[in-house]
């Protein structure tokens, strides 16, 4: 529907959209982001780098979690999957499937929103002897992943660059990967660079068609994730856009408080299903983009319910680094005025 807006209104006062790429050099700060103090490979994306754990190691089976992006399953196509249940909450409240894990299975946690998933039944999945890879796409500054076996970032969702995935424990560091495909990479970059009526259009056609097998990040991607990118800007930001909304919006937060360590991805809220996509359009007709993670109705089981219930009831208010007070007080009684009209 964003791609509907024209471009002059996505610069004048819209909230949310494609991050867009911005080139300086920023000295970079120890401490102000714990992967990069990390021994870490950058890969294309975060699907690539969990590619290259499926297949470095002798893996039969994965476990994901039955909340989840459905990209998740594109690097997964030769293992067999199962899932394990995640509650409306977004915790791991049920641990029984532990019990049918076996040695070498791998088992993929996610840390929704930038919250760290603490519900997770860690030392069961270690003990049944499984390699647990902690998914923290939508969780850039996690500092926690020593005792796990590898741990995914996908700095795209916070920061605007055209391509990226880190993984801090590498299975295979010795893997020799191929730079981005040129054609795909130099669409990718133009879309960030550009503030025209179709870029949002642009932007969903690159991450379609976003090439997954051994590739390495670009150049520019790296550079600018570790000389180019203020983390404590984004940190501070974020998370005084999040304790706005939340003085806001607390009655429908998923996430009712903000833990001191936690940089949010956004603000996720839960409405009545049937009312869902009438907030969405609203907002959309108010320029403020706010997106839907996840829509898991194909992908997932439909016994899988309380996941598929959330799906249907939730919506991602926007708290990013180009946004300040001002924004999300205007997000904030946009969104009242749909969910209580
Ligand atoms: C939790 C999660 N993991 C992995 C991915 C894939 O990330 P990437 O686009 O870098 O491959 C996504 C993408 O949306 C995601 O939300």
């Amino acid at each position: 529907v964003a791609a509907l807006v024209c471009g002059e209104r996505l610069m004048a006062g819209a909230i949310g959209g494609p991050f867009p790429l911005e080139v300086r050099r920023v000295p970079p700060a120890p401490g102000s982001i714990p992967f990069l103090a990390a021994p870490r490979t950058y890969f294309l994306s975060a699907r690539c780098a969990l590619m290259a754990v499926a297949e470095a190691g002798k893996f039969r089976r994965v476990w994901l979690p039955s909340y989840l992006c459905p990209s998740l399953f594109e690097p997964f196509r030769r293992l067999e999957v199962r899932f394990y249940p995640v509650s409306a909450r977004l915790a791991v409240a049920d641990a029984s499937w532990v019990r049918e894990i076996e040695p070498h299975d791998l088992v993929i946690a996610i840390h929704y929103f930038g919250f760290e998933l603490d519900s997770f039944p860690r030392a069961l999945v270690a003990a049944a002897g499984a390699r647990l890879v902690e998914d923290s796409s939508q969780a850039l500054f996690r500092s926690q992943w020593t005792e796990t076996y590898a741990a995914v970032f996908s700095p795209r969702k916070f920061i605007g660059l055209p391509d990226g995935g880190v993984i801090t424990v590498s299975a295979d560091g010795a893997r020799t990967l191929a730079a981005p495909p040129p054609e795909w990479w130099l669409d990718a970059l133009q879309v960030r660079m550009r503030r025209d009526a179709d870029r949002f259009r642009s932007f969903q056609t690159v991450e379609a068609t976003i090439p997954l097998g051994s590739y390495r990040a670009s150049d520019l991607a790296v550079a600018m994730l570790e000389n180019g990118t203020d983390y404590s800007l984004i940190r501070q930001t974020r998370r005084a856009n999040y304790e706005i909304l939340l003085s806001r919006l607390r009655d429908f937060a998923i996430f009712d408080s903000l833990p001191d360590d936690c940089v949010p991805l956004g603000f996720p809220v839960r409405v009545p299903a049937e009312r869902r996509d009438a907030i969405l359009n609203f907002l959309y007709a108010n320029s403020v983009y706010a997106p839907v993670h996840w829509r898991i109705a194909e992908a997932v089981p439909a016994r899988l319910r309380e996941s598929h219930v959330l799906a249907r009831s939730i919506l991602t208010m926007i708290v990013d680094q180009r946004y300040g007070p001002e924004d999300m007080h205007r997000q904030a009684a946009l969104f009242l005025e749909a969910a209580c009209a």
